[in-house]
């Protein structure tokens, strides 16, 4: 912060945030297809990651915009979460998430961006 209160810029960079995950036959429907619930979950852990290297503070989820599943990720591929702040308010944040699903052989986007709104509480 400078002498007049205004806060240090910080680059998109510096909150970036990457996770991968095996996929198990305990995070899947019978199907073999992992759940949705779990993705957001992971979403909405690497989405907060990225809000607190932003920020240094504490931050709660205010808000999820819609979720496409574009394809299904199966028991045994690797899932890939990217997270960066990609808007800042006064005191909120709006961070995007990209998901991937990759064989190992192949890495591919299996969701369109989904934003996350982190608020300090
Ligand atoms: C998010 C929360 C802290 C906002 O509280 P609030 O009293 O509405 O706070 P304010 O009105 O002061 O808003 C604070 C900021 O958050 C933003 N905000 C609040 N609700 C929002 C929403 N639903 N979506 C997007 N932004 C939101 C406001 O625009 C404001 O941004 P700014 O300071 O940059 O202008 C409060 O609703 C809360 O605690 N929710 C529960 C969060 C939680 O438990 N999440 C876990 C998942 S259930």
């Amino acid at each position: 912060m400078d002498e007049g209160g205004a806060l240090a810029p910080v680059p998109v960079s510096a909150s970036r945030t990457v996770r991968s995950e095996l996929v198990f036959p305990n995070d899947a429907n019978p199907a073999g297809n992992i759940f949705g619930g779990r993705v957001l979950m992971l979403m909405d852990v690497v989405g907060a990651i990225a809000a607190r290297r932003h920020s240094r503070r504490q931050v709660v989820t205010a808000e999820i915009d819609s979720v496409d599943f574009l394809r299904p990720i199966r028991v045994g591929e690797c899932i890939e979460l990217v997270a960066e702040v990609s808007a800042v308010g006064r005191t909120c944040m709006e961070v995007e998430v990209r998901a991937y699903v990759e064989d190992l052989a192949v890495r591919q986007p299996c969701w369109d961006p989904a934003h996350f709104d982190a608020s300090q509480p």
